[in-house]
């Protein structure tokens, strides 16, 4: 069941719009200072990052998506090889599926064949944290695909409008300790398209996580796909739920600066709604170490993996030159390079009490 779920929504992802309706992800509000002189050439520019133990050519990771039915083994493979190609790493979509069936860990091994050196990133849902195996879970999927790091994703919100969605959240924070102390790889956590809050960050701050997605509102909407889900299965009570809470979350900008602002050294991951090479230099400028793109190539992950490929490649390189235009070498000068914010997101700022940083 939970392996057709999983087909389903990656179906509902590929044919139906899914992104948020009327909240976008309010990196416009958001001015990168052009530099007429850079006083760099475009080699200069070196994007190279460490994540988990692996290096990458760009800070860019390709967000979880898919696993978990024989129907989506192909385009793991698409994505795991064009992210092989271009030096990025990939988090795969969560392994419940293949835990529950073993019949279902080929859809995601694929992934580890492609190549020793790809930075995999394991997943499972904050619910499987409660269960009594919790350690013995997360064992299993890091071994299931040799991955580098887990990622544990939380989605009160999915669950909570998807017909049979897990509704129990109690014990997620004390479980999530003692998962990172057990295993021997490290543990990430991250959003799936409401954004993590500076509260929420404070949280994991507690734990000894080595990195947290925000995955804001601006791109998918995991609301719109249940809305759809219960659509098709005739569930209308469910459905209307959903399209109620259809923007519900924490634009990505304003995500990134609620967990830049506070500070805790944990590595930021920027997603939802990331399009193009500015959207994630904006999101570096705001405080993130790397990126996160998931929905923008899953057309593409259908086609082949050059089409992924051709289409990430074109965002770094859009990254590339507007860290140049900036006058920047690297993601650590990126970080720090002056900017403008205006519109909602300094209102929120304001409102929040968020310290941007504002750059040299
Ligand atoms: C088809 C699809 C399947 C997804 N499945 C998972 C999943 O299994 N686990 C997870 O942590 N996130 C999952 N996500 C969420 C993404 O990793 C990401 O956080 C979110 O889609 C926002 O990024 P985007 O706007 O670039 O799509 C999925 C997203 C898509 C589009």
């Amino acid at each position: 069941m939970i392996s057709d779920r999983k087909l389903s929504h990656l179906e509902i992802c590929r044919d139906r719009n899914v992104g948020s309706r009327g909240k976008p992800t309010h990196l416009a509000d958001v001015e990168l200072i052009h530099c007429a002189m850079p006083e760099l050439n475009i080699d200069d520019v070196k994007l190279s990052a460490n994540l988990f133990g692996k290096s990458l050519r760009a800070p860019v990771l390709i967000s979880a998506m898919t696993g978990g039915h024989p129907a989506t083994k192909k385009v793991n493979e698409n994505l795991a090889k064009a992210a092989d190609e271009l030096g990025l790493g990939i988090c795969i979509g969560s392994q419940r599926a293949a835990i529950e069936d073993s019949r279902m860990e080929d859809s995601f091994r694929i992934v580890r064949e492609v190549s020793d050196k790809l930075l995999v990133i394991g997943n499972i849902g904050a619910a499987q944290l409660l269960d009594d195996n919790a350690v013995n879970i997360a064992e299993r999927s890091l071994a299931m695909v040799d991955a580098d790091a887990l990622a544990v994703h939380l989605n009160p919100l999915q669950e909570l409008v998807q017909p049979e969605g897990d509704t129990r959240y109690k014990g997620i924070l004390k479980n999530l300790k003692k998962i990172v102390k057990s295993l021997k790889k490290p543990v990430m956590v991250k959003e799936t398209g409401c954004g993590i809050s500076r509260e929420v960050a404070r949280s994991l701050a507690s734990t000894s996580i080595a990195a947290i997605d925000i995955s804001g509102v601006g791109g998918t909407s995991w609301a719109a796909v249940e809305h759809y889900n219960a659509q098709l299965r005739g569930d209308k009570f469910k459905s209307e739920v959903a399209d109620t809470m259809w923007d519900w979350g924490i634009p990505t900008a304003m995500a990134v600066c609620e967990v830049a602002s506070l500070g805790c050294g944990i590595p930021i991951i920027a997603s939802g709604g990331i399009n193009n090479g500015l959207d994630m230099a904006k999101c570096i400028a705001l405080g993130a170490s790397y990126v996160g793109v998931a929905r923008p190539i899953l057309l593409q992950a259908f086609e082949s993996h050059i089409a992924v490929s051709s289409k990430l490649e074109r965002m770094v390189h859009e990254l590339i030159i507007s860290t140049l235009l900036t006058g920047c070498k690297s993601v650590e000068e990126l970080q720090r390079v002056p900017k403008v914010i205006g519109g909602d997101l300094l209102n929120w700022v304001n409102q929040r009490g968020l310290a941007v940083v504002k750059g040299a």
